[in-house]
C-alpha cells in the first residue's frame, strides 16, 4: 500500500495515513501530516500491521482542514468500525455535521469527510437493526455506501472497510476519478492505475454515480440505486517502469529527457497514407466538423497556455475563429455557444474539476467537445464527442513538461484534421506540416544535448529576486508557460509578458540586474516580429535588464544584444514552442534545484485538482 501510495503522492502530499483490517478484524490506523515519509517513519514504529491483507490508504491535499495529523484520512467512525478516505469536496458536510451532531457524535477532525464515516456508521447500524436482510456484512457496507451517497453533495471518490466486513473495500465515485485493479487472488482501488501497476495491468473503469465493492475474489459494480453495472475493461499499456525515476534525480528531469519520445508517440499512426488523419476515439461525424464555425479552448495553467499556442495555429490552417479561455472562468461568463461550436478541453490528468465542469457547461449548450488528453479513461474523454490522447506515459512531477509538449502536438494535429475535414488544406499540404511535425523530436533532442549552459546559468539566477519573459507571437504563451514554471518550482516572482506590451506598463518593474527571459521568433518566418521582439531587447537592456535570449540557430544578429544566448534548432514559427519550451523547463528546474526546493512537488500544489 506505501508503494502505491508513494507513487500517487504527487496528487498530493499534505498528509497522509492508512487504515489496516488485522488480521483480528480490528482497525489498527496510522496517520500523519506532511509527506508520506512521516507515515512510513510512524508505521515503522507501529507493530502488528503488517499481518493485515484489507486496508485503505491516502495522500492529501488539504481542502477543509488543515494540513495535520488529526485531519489527515483515513477517518474514523464513532463507534470504531468504520474507517474512511476521501478525494474531493462534500458540499453539503457542515449541515450534515450539525445533524450528526445533534446525534450524539462528537467530531475529532475538521475535515468534510469525518462526516462520511459517522453516516456510513449510522446506516449499518440502521440496517442491522431493522432485520433486513441486506447479505453478508460486505454487501451491507456497499449498501451503506449507496445510501450515504444519496445524501452527499459535491464531488468524491470515498473508500471504506468495516470491521464487520473483513475482506472488503467498497467505493463510490462521483466527479472525482476512482479505478478497480483487477489481480488474482487480490482487487485494487484507485484514484489513478499507478498506484497499482507493479500488481495488475487490467483494469476497469467506473463511471459517475457508482458503488464497487472488491473482494480478493469479486468485483461487483451497482449505480447508487443498487442496479447492477458493467464496468468498461481495459488494459495498461505501460508498465511500472514508466512510473520509475530510471536514474534521474528527479521525475521532472526524466519528464523533460522524455519529450522526444513522447512527442514521437503523440504523432505515432496518426496520418495514413491517403493523407486522413486520425483520432482516437470519434463520436463526431466529418459532417459535424464541417458545420463547426467557432471554437473555444478551455484550460487550465500549462494546458492552458497550450491552449493559447494552438490558437495561433488553429485560427492559421482552419480560419475558423478560436478563442481560448481559463476553464474555470468560461461557464461562469455566460459564453455564447451552439451546435456548431467546437470545444476542445485539453487536460493532462483528464480529471481537472475546472475544466470538467467547463466542458459540461459546453454540452449542456449543445457544443461539441474534443478532449485533449494524456490519461485514458479518465472523466473528460469519456464525456467528450472525440477523443485525441497524447500517449505521453505517465507524468508524476506535479510540474508539467512532457504534457505539454504533447498537448502542443496534439493541438497541431487537432488543427491540421479540422482544416482537412473542411478542405481548407489539401492533404499534401497538411502532409508537409506533418512532416515537419515529424523533425520535432529529432530538434527537441538536440535542444536537450545543449543544456549543459543552461544549467550553469540556472546557478547564476538562483539569487534572483524576480525574472520577467517576453515572447510574440506564439511566443509569448511560451513566456507565460516559462514564468509558471519558475514560480511554481523555484517560489520565484516570475511573470510573463507581450513584448508589445511591455511599454504600456510592467518596463517600470525593470531595475538594474533584473533578468529578463527573451523568446525570439525565427528570423526566416515572419521576420517583422522577430526585429519588433529585438526592439523589445535594447529597450529592456537600456534600462539595465539582464537578457537571456533564446533564439534561432544562425540568428547571430541577437547575440550582441544578449548577456546570455541560448540557440535552438530552425524550426517554423507555428511549431517553435515545440523548442523554446524546453531550455525554460530546464532552467526553473535547475533553479528551483539550486534553491534547494523539492522539484517534483512543490509546495502547496497537487498534480490532480479534483476541486474547483
Ligand atoms: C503546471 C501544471 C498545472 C496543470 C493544470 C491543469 O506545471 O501542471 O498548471 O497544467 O493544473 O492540469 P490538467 O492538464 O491535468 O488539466
Amino acid at each position: 500500500m506505501l508503494d502505491g501510495l508513494r507513487r500517487l503522492e504527487y496528487r498530493g502530499y499534505d498528509s497522509a495515513g492508512v487504515a489496516i483490517l488485522d488480521p483480528a478484524d480490528a482497525l489498527q490506523i496510522e496517520k500523519r501530516a506532511g509527506k508520506l515519509a512521516n507515515l512510513e517513519k510512524a508505521l515503522a514504529e507501529h507493530t502488528g500491521l503488517a499481518d493485515g491483507t484489507t486496508g485503505i490508504g491516502h495522500t492529501r491535499w488539504a481542502t477543509h482542514g488543515g494540513p495535520t495529523d488529526r485531519n489527515a484520512h483515513p477517518h474514523r467512525s464513532k463507534d470504531g468500525r468504520v474507517a474512511v478516505i476521501h478525494n474531493g469536496i462534500i458540499e453539503n458536510f457542515a449541515r450534515l455535521r450539525v445533524e450528526l451532531e445533534a446525534q450524539g457524535v462528537e467530531f475529532l477532525s475538521d475535515t468534510d469527510t469525518e462526516c462520511a464515516a459517522h453516516l456510513l456508521a449510522v446506516e449499518l447500524a440502521a440496517m442491522e437493526a431493522a432485520d433486513v436482510d441486506h447479505g453478508p456484512a460486505p454487501a451491507r457496507l456497499a449498501e451503506a455506501m449507496r445510501r450515504v451517497c444519496q445524501r452527499l453533495e459535491g464531488a468524491f471518490t470515498l473508500l471504506a472497510v468495516d470491521t464487520h466486513a473483513p475482506g472488503a473495500v467498497v467505493g463510490a465515485r462521483r466527479n472525482s476519478p476512482l479505478v478497480v485493479g483487477v489481480g488474482t487472488g487480490e482487487n485494487y482501488l484507485a484514484s489513478d492505475v499507478s498506484a497499482f501497476i507493479e500488481h495488475t495491468r487490467d483494469a476497469i473503469e467506473l463511471g459517475q454515480d457508482q458503488v464497487v465493492l472488491i473482494t480478493t475474489g469479486a468485483i461487483t459494480i451497482t449505480d447508487f440505486d443498487g442496479n447492477p453495472v458493467e464496468g468498461k475493461k481495459f488494459h495498461i499499456d505501460w508498465d511500472a517502469s514508466a512510473a520509475e525515476k530510471g536514474g534521474y534525480e528527479y521525475f521532472m528531469a526524466k519528464e523533460i529527457d522524455e519529450q522526444p519520445r513522447a512527442v514521437a508517440d503523440t504523432l505515432l499512426g496518426r496520418h495514413s497514407e491517403t493523407g486522413e488523419m486520425t483520432l482516437d476515439e470519434v463520436r463526431l461525424t466529418d459532417q459535424d466538423l464541417r458545420d463547426v464555425d467557432k471554437v473555444f479552448i478551455v484550460a487550465c495553467g500549462t494546458s492552458y497556455h497550450a491552449g493559447q499556442v494552438a490558437k495561433y495555429a488553429i485560427e492559421h490552417w482552419t480560419r475558423i475563429p478560436c478563442e481560448v479561455e481559463l476553464a474555470s472562468e468560461f461557464r461562469y461568463r455566460d459564453p455564447v455557444l451552439d451546435r456548431s461550436t467546437l470545444v476542445v478541453a485539453i487536460s493532462q490528468s483528464g480529471e481537472t474539476m475546472d475544466t470538467l465542469m467547463a466542458l459540461r457547461h459546453a454540452k449542456e449548450q449543445k457544443a461539441r467537445v474534443l478532449a485533449i488528453c494524456n490519461t485514458n479513461g479518465s472523466t473528460i474523454p469519456r464525456e467528450s464527442d472525440a477523443v485525441l490522447y497524447t500517449h505521453g506515459g505517465p507524468e508524476i512531477a506535479v510540474a508539467s513538461t512532457k504534457a505539454f509538449l504533447t498537448q502542443l502536438t496534439a493541438c497541431y494535429l487537432v488543427g491540421l484534421h479540422l482544416a482537412q475535414v473542411r478542405g481548407v488544406m489539401f492533404a499534401d499540404e497538411v502532409g508537409a506540416v506533418l512532416e515537419r511535425l515529424n523533425q520535432m523530436p529529432a530538434k527537441i533532442r538536440a535542444v536537450l544535448d545543449a543544456m549543459g549552459p543552461v544549467r550553469e546559468l540556472a546557478v547564476d539566477l538562483a539569487a534572483a529576486k524576480s525574472v520577467l519573459f517576453i515572447g510574440r507571437h506564439v511566443g509569448y504563451p511560451v513566456a507565460l508557460e516559462g514564468a509558471l514554471k519558475l514560480k511554481e518550482l523555484a517560489y520565484m516572482h516570475a511573470e510573463g509578458f507581450a513584448a508589445g506590451e511591455l511599454k504600456h506598463g510592467p518596463i517600470s518593474l525593470i531595475e538594474p540586474g533584473t533578468p529578463v527571459v527573451c523568446v525570439v521568433p525565427s528570423p526566416r518566418g515572419r521576420s517583422v516580429l522577430r526585429d519588433k521582439l529585438v526592439s523589445n531587447i535594447q529597450e529592456v537592456r537600456a534600462r539595465g535588464a539582464r537578457t537571456i535570449v533564446i533564439a534561432e540557430e544562425g540568428d547571430e544578429a541577437v547575440v550582441p544584444f544578449a548577456d546570455h544566448v541560448i540557440f535552438v534548432p530552425p524550426t517554423p514559427t507555428l511549431l517553435a514552442p515545440l523548442v523554446t519550451t524546453v531550455p525554460l523547463q530546464v532552467l526553473a528546474c535547475e533553479i528551483a534545484s539550486a534553491r534547494g526546493h523539492d522539484v517534483d512537488q512543490p509546495r502547496n500544489l497537487a498534480k490532480s485538482v479534483t476541486v474547483e
